[in-house]
């Protein structure tokens, strides 16, 4: 159990996609505020003390579970939650094959369904989930059909989980990110003419960091959104208000 002094002192939390971008920030700040960490991913890394790494497909409900009884098993119980694997392969509708739109919509709407099913059990003295969606719950994405429908599924899947769960103590909320330096989303930084016009959209004129993703999540989580239940937050830096660059010329 991590003794460190801090927001989450004594709280125990899984991370899926706790292995890269976004998923590692936060776990690096939870560890930091003093919770312990399960971090379920592909590739979860090393481990360490406040730290178990769990090899975790979340499209498997047999790979969730096992997670969540690590998190019991190591920790003495689970508290927090932050489901944030994910990942997508696009194409516009006309070409896109059926094994990419399954490969995807399984990814990103399935995968918090089985997190949060399992994670859900284990929180015997409620708890806090926080999901991650995306900007693309709200705004289209050229050759993104499948990505942007299974994101606007989790945000209405933390809503109807936010009703079931209220009264077992458990809040649930999504978190909808704009543009983030990870390496999701490398391709599109590393092609000049298209980060321009990406940056030109987004009011703050640039991409986040992950660890201002990370702030936010985190709040989500804390004692200060303690009556926050069955919202979304959208952290963007002003992009949802532009809209998105033309994509279809890429
Ligand atoms: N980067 C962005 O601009 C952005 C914007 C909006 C939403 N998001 C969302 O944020 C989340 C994190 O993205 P990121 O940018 O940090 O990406 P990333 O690629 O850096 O990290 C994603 C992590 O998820 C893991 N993962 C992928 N498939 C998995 C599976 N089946 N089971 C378990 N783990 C799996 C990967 O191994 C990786 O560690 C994703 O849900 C993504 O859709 C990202």
């Amino acid at each position: 159990m991590n003794i460190n002094e801090g927001r989450f002192a004594g709280k125990v939390a899984i991370v899926t996609g706790s292995g890269s971008g976004i998923g590692a920030a936060v776990t690096r700040r939870l560890i930091a505020e003093g919770a312990s960490v399960v971090g379920a991913d592909l590739n979860p890394g090393d481990g360490s003390e406040y730290y178990v790494p769990v090899v975790t497909n979340v499209t498997v409900e047999a790979d969730l579970e096992a997670a969540v009884a690590t998190a019991v098993s190591s920790f003495g119980g689970l508290d927090l939650a932050f489901n944030i694997a994910g990942a997508a392969k696009g194409a516009p509708i006309v070409d896109h094959s059926e094994s990419d739109w399954d490969f995807t919509v399984d990814l990103v709407l399935k995968g918090i369904f089985l997190s949060t099913k399992h994670e859900a059990r284990a929180m015997k003295s409620g708890g806090a989930i926080v999901n991650v969606s995306s900007l693309n719950a709200h705004v289209p994405m050229f050759g993104g059909s499948a990505y942007a429908s299974a994101k606007a599924g989790v945000e209405m899947f933390s809503k109807n989980a936010a009703l079931e769960l209220g009264r077992s103590g458990i809040r649930v909320n999504a978190i909808l990110p704009g543009l983030v330096s990870t390496p999701l989303t490398s391709a599109f930084s590393e092609n000049e003419a298209l980060a321009a016009d990406f940056n030109s959209k987004i009011v703050l004129g640039r991409p986040a960091d992950p660890d201002e993703l990370a702030g936010p999540i985190l709040y989500l989580a804390s004692e200060d959104a303690g009556y926050i239940t069955g919202t979304s937050l959208v952290v963007d830096g002003g992009w949802e208000i532009t809209g998105y660059p033309d994509l279809s010329k890429y």
